[in-house]
């Protein structure tokens, strides 16, 4: 098991006002997990994913990364795991304008300091996903499909446990969209890339191997969507 959320609850306040977005809500995802949330804006997807990539913390319950309380740990350790076994793909794709994208797609590795073998593997990514005659484009120079791809080999530099992908295909037409889709399910199958994907798309929730609705506070496995 890579992940565990053991019944998290979260909830905003806003003036006088508390909104509870989830309450005892759990979760495992194992190695090679394809698993996709779909729900209404506002469900709370993108909350459940920031706290499952430890990016913000739930009021009461607990989650786990490789059996490890995330909340047992230092910021300095809490930042370390986040570098070296999450990868992150946020729906604007967040790519450094002033970076080519061979440069953006190392940046997590120099974070965590091992340029040495990462050039290597960023090329090879880049070959992966068709992208080498584009390695030394500016984000500005590379169309929307391109950068949401280099966004994705940017999460998976440093061999993350998991990637978490908030609305990926967000602002991607049909066709970026379904080859961005293509070449998760291809990650998934050849690499055992596990995946955490938060949608309202349905053509999106469907590549999950495994999907979940989250609606009135819980999160529940789909039937036929
Ligand atoms: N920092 C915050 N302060 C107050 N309320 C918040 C905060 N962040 C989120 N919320 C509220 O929590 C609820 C869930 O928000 P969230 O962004 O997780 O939804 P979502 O499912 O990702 O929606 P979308 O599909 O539109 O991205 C919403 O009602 C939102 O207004
Ligand atoms: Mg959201």
């Amino acid at each position: 098991m890579i992940l565990s959320a053991d019944r998290i609850s979260k909830s905003f306040a806003k003036g006088s006002e508390t909104v509870t977005v989830f309450e005892n809500l759990s979760l495992e995802v194992h190695a090679g997990d394809l698993i996709t949330i779909i729900g209404p804006s506002g469900a709370g997807k993108s909350t459940l994913l920031n706290i499952l990539g430890t990016l913000d913390s739930p009021d009461s319950g607990s989650v786990s990364i490789r059996g490890e309380r995330t909340d047992s740990l230092e910021d300095a350790d809490l930042a370390n795991l986040r570098n070296t076994s999450l990868g992150f793909v946020f729906q604007f794709h967040h790519l450094l304008p002033e970076f080519t994208a061979l440069e953006n797609v190392l940046i997590p590795a120099e974070i965590n300091r091992r340029q040495d073998s990462s050039q290597q593997k960023a090329l090879e990514l880049l070959d992966f996903v068709g992208l080498t005659d584009r390695k030394n484009h500016y984000p500005s120079e590379l169309s929307g499909g391109e950068r949401s791809r280099v966004a994705v080999l940017r999460a998976l530099i440093n061999d993350p446990d998991i990637v978490f992908a908030d609305e990926p295909t967000g602002n991607l037409d049909a066709e970026n969209a379904q080859k961005l889709m293509d070449l998760i399910q291809q990650l998934n199958r050849d690499r055992n890339q596990a995946f955490l994907i938060a949608t309202h798309n349905a053509d999106v929730a469907d590549i999950g191997t495994r999907k979940l609705v989250l609606k009135d506070r819980s999160l529940t496995e789909s039937g036929i969507l």
